[in-house]
This record gives C-alpha cells, sequence and structure tokens, in this order.
C-alpha cells in the first residue's frame, strides 16, 4: 500500500463549522478525531471559528499570533487540546496564498503528522476551488507515499491513516476534485513504487509484465517486442545496450485510442533498469542510485494508466524502451558501432551514454512507424542537467514553441516544474563521427552533456514537433519535502497527465 492516507470529504451540511464538528464528537454524535488541522494563511492569518475557539478553550489566532507563525506552505506546527475526556492534536499548517503549490506543500506535510492508525480532520478548505482542493488533496495522498522493503512491514504493514476534508459546499464538483486527485495521486504513486523497486527483482521483462498489468487493468493494447524480434527489426541501439547483461532487453508499447481523438501523442520513456555505466563503468558513488534509471520509463506507464480514468481525447501511445546496462563479455564496448532503427550509424564512444541509444530507436521508430502528431521523450538522461538546474526542475528541449509552451504551462500548474533549454545548432557538429554517421558523445570535455545529449536524440525525429524532458534532477529526492517523498519521485508523471487531460 504505497499511499497510506484515505482522503475523503466530510460535507458539512449538518454538521456547520470545525468547532461544530467537534462539539459532535465531544457528543459521541460523530466519529473521532485524533488531528485537526486548521489554515494559517499568508502573514498568519487563520480564519475565525468562535465555536471551535470555545471547544478548544483558547483562542487560535492568539495561538498563531503567539508562536509568531507566518503561514509558510507547509510549516506545521502542532498543540495539543482537551477534547472531552479525549486529547486532541491541533495542527497549524501554513497554507501560504493558496496556490496549488502551497497547497499541496500544505498536504504532504499534514500527511506526515498523521500516524498510523490515526484519523484527522481538516478544515482547510474554506473558499478553495475545485481545482485547488484538488491540489490540496493530491498533496495529502502523495505525501503519505512510502515505500518500504523492512521486514517488519512484511510482517504486519503499517495501519493506514484517513483525512477528512471539511467542505462547505455540498457539490459533486468537490466530489470529482477529489477523485480527479486521487486518480493522479495513484499513477504517481505507481510510477515510484516501480523506480523504487530494486534492480535485483526489476529486470527488462519485469517492466514489461508491470506495464501489462496496467494494459489489462486499464484496457490498452500493449506489444512487446523481445531480444531476437528487437535486433530482427533493426532496434540496434537496445540491443547493444542491453547485450551485456543476462537479462534481455524489451520494448514496450501501450496504446490508448479513445475514438474521434484529434491528435495522436506518442510518449516515449528512458527504461534502463539498471545502469552501471556498462564497460565505461561508473564509480560506484555515481552508480548507486541508478536502479532509477528507468524512471522516466516507469512515468509513461503511469500516465498510461491513468489516461481512461482521466477521460483524456486525445490517442495516446507509449513506448518504453528497457534494458539493464552492463559489463559482461557480451557487453557493448567504446568504439563499437551500432545501427539505430531506421538505418542511422552511431559511434559509440561511451558506454555510459546508453539512454540516448536506447530513446534514439524508439523514437526513429515512432516517427516511421507512428505517424504522431508530437513525441515527448522522457528520460533521467544527464547528471549534467541535474548540476544545471538541481534537483526541482526538469530541462526541456523542444522543436515546437506550441507544444514547449503546452508542457511549460502543465509543468506550472502539476507541479512538476521545467527549464526551458537550447538546442543551438553550432553544438551540433560536436557529435561529428570519422567513421559514423554521429557519435553518442562529444571526443572532449566541452560541457553542456544535457544539450548535447538533446541534439543527439534531435536527428532521430524526422521534423516532428518534440519535446525531450531530461529528469535526471528531479526523478529522485534525498528528502521528503511537502508532497515528495525521498526516493523516486515519480516526476513527469503529473506533468503529462496535466498537459493531455
Ligand atoms: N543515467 C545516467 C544519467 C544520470 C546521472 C541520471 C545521475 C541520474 C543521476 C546516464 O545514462 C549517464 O550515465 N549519463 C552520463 C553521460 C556521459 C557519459 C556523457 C553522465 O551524465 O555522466
Ligand atoms: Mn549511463
Ligand atoms: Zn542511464
Amino acid at each position: 500500500m504505497p499511499i497510506t492516507t484515505a482522503v475523503t470529504l466530510l460535507h458539512t451540511d449538518g454538521v456547520g463549522s470545525a468547532g461544530d464538528y467537534l462539539r459532535a464528537v465531544e457528543a459521541g454524535r460523530c466519529d473521532s478525531v485524533d488531528l485537526l488541522a486548521v489554515a494559517v494563511g499568508a502573514g498568519g492569518a487563520v480564519a475565525v471559528d468562535e465555536t471551535l475557539d470555545a471547544v478548544l478553550g483558547v483562542s487560535l489566532a492568539e495561538v498563531v499570533a503567539a508562536a509568531q507563525l507566518s503561514g509558510k506552505p507547509g510549516q506545521a506546527t502542532s498543540a495539543v487540546a482537551k477534547l472531552g475526556d479525549a486529547v486532541l492534536r491541533v495542527m497549524f499548517v501554513g497554507v501560504g496564498d493558496r496556490s496549488a503549490s502551497d497547497l499541496r506543500k500544505a498536504g504532504g506535510e499534514l500527511a506526515r503528522q498523521v500516524r498510523p492508525g490515526e484519523s484527522a480532520v481538516a478544515d482547510l478548505c474554506a473558499g478553495l476551488t475545485d481545482d485547488q482542493l484538488s491540489a490540496l488533496a493530491e498533496g495529502i495522498m502523495l505525501g503519505s507515499y512510502r515505500y518500504s522493503e523492512k521486514s517488519a512491514d512484511a510482517e504486519a504493514p503499517a495501519k493506514g491513516t484517513d483525512v477528512r476534508l471539511l467542505v462547505r459546499l455540498q457539490a459533486d464538483s468537490a466530489d470529482d476534485a477529489v477523485s480527479r486527485a486521487a486518480a493522479v495521486a495513484a499513477a504517481v504513486a505507481l510510477a515510484r513504487d516501480l523506480a523504487n523497486t530494486p534492480s535485483a527483482r526489476k529486470c527488462p521483462q519485469w517492466l514489461a509484465e508491470a506495464a501489462a498489468e496496467v494494459a489489462t487493468r486499464a484496457g490498452l493494447e500493449m506489444r512487446v517486442w523481445d531480444e531476437q524480434q528487437l535486433a530482427q527489426a533493426g532496434f540496434g541501439g537496445i540491443a547493444a545496450v542491453g547485450s551485456g547483461s543476462a537479462r534481455p532487453p524489451r520494448l514496450i508499447q501501450l496504446r490508448y485510442a479513445p475514438p474521434c481523438a484529434r491528435r495522436h501523442v506518442v510518449l516515449v520513456g528512458k527504461g534502463i533498469t539498471f545502469d552501471s555505466g556498462g564497460l565505461s563503468l561508473k564509480p560506484n558513488d555515481g552508480m548507486k542510485l541508478m536502479k532509477t534509471d528507468m524512471a522516466g520509463g516507469g512515468a509513461v506507464i503511469a500516465v498510461m494508466s491513468a489516461l481512461a480514468k482521466l477521460g483524456v481525447a486525445d490517442r495516446v501511445t507509449g513506448l518504453i524502451a528497457a534494458a539493464e546496462n552492463l559489463p559482461s563479455g557480451s557487453a557493448f564496448r567504446p568504439d563499437d558501432v551500432i545501427t539505430q532503427y531506421g538505418g542511422t550509424t552511431v559511434e559509440v564512444r561511451n558506454t555510459d551514454a546508453e539512454g540516448r541509444l536506447v530513446l534514439a530507436d524508439a523514437i526513429a521508430y515512432a516517427d516511421a512507424e507512428l505517424a504522431p502528431d508530437q513525441i515527448v521523450d522522457v528520460a533521467t538522461l544527464t547528471g549534467a542537467s541535474r548540476i544545471a538546474l538541481g534537483g526541482v526542475r526538469a530541462a526541456l528541449y523542444s522543436t515546437c514553441e506550441e507544444l514547449a509552451d503546452g508542457l511549460l504551462a502543465a509543468g506550472e500548474a502539476s507541479g512538476d516544474r521545467l527549464w526551458r533549454m537550447p538546442l543551438p545548432d553550432d553544438y551540433a557538429d560536436l557529435l561529428d563521427s570519422s567513421v559514423a554517421d554521429l557519435a553518442n558523445v562529444p571526443a572532449g570535455d566541452e560541457g553542456g552533456g544535457s544539450i548535447t545529449a538533446a541534439l543527439f536524440l534531435r536527428n532521430f525525429v524526422g521534423g516532428r514537433p518534440w519535446a525531450h524532458l531530461d529528469i535526471a534532477g528531479p526523478a529522485r529526492s534525498t528528502s521528503d519535502e511537502g508532497d515528495v517523498t525521498a526516493g523516486a519521485t515519480g516526476f513527469g508523471t503529473r506533468l503529462l497527465l496535466n498537459w493531455l487531460a
């Protein structure tokens, strides 16, 4: 159970304010509550609820002022109060100016304050639009995400928690907002689960099986190329990268085709189930988190899982290029020349620049066979993008202004933020090779490693509107913060769902 908190709505018609609700709890007319969350807005603003003050025997506004709470989004402070014979924790949650991203943060921190088995009531929704309510619910669910391989959890899974959101108006649209949030959060949790799974279990075939489960549940068509079919059909990049592992590569295709679709989008995900660097072996420090090198592919599977639930009207095809990059007697080598799907030859200068080789096959295949209107690829492609942009923003490269603008807007709205990067033509000849059509990396140490990786991919899009998301920075996090949890973040899932829906 990766998301441990269930979010439900508590319509206050018949209940009244949070204070009225606590009175009803006191009188045994409503379910008990362990924690009450109240919102602190920008500047320490707190809504006046005289009944609540009376029940708790203290003015909340005075508490907030005395504690000098600023309402900074996600800031959380708890106090205890007596509620009849019971003890109630009152949690003050900063909601900032109630932007979607502030509310996601607040929701995430709230989820972390609720202990296993507890039940919380959140009085945070006054005056929120459906989109804001959705962001809050999403933050709570994603903040409660946990991935555990602890033996104690396997024996007795931790109890879940539940958060009831007090909403003042009975409106179906509020229920819809929470269901939408639940669909998005479940998809993000799936992406996190896939990327958090250790590579001992997670090989390309395992990823294909995970995709098959999604296809069955979500009613998608699926096709998988095994290693023989890949070699036969000319997917030379995927075949080469996967050749060093005893667990062979796969290309996974998922198809979502609603009636009367206007555009066809192809999503391509990097699915390196472990990246050791291959014969260009990484040092341990660079290798130890490389189970998440399929995070882009995982995000594509997760997006595909939620399209029907969210009523996406476009045709969407997901391609996940899956391989394990290991050194061995059968591994591909530096100086090898490989032939990508469609015939372009590539000199391999570094087997650790493997992501672009598997993506190039999938992108060239999409261009040649699927006639997409737009291609978007998602990949943990370069450490350089993490150095350039840090752990929050992903690098966006695009050959199409409209596509770039749409993705940037979806990034701001969804919380998966992007920063546009350039595709300078004068850097392209850094990838010239004297023996092949292209080299996979520049010959020297020119810098701009995320840019040259994007320029490499651009050779395979056939002039179609294309965007590339280098998510090496935000795909994983070292700490819990707001709606992001330590480990894989599922980055890209919300972004693409927001863009498509
Ligand atoms: N999977 C890595 C990129 C990566 C690095 C992702 C750190 C997340 C965190 C990719 O396959 C890789 O090894 N890239 C090389 C490229 C280089 C050989 C040109 C890199 O970034 O060092
Ligand atoms: Mn690599
Ligand atoms: Zn990699």
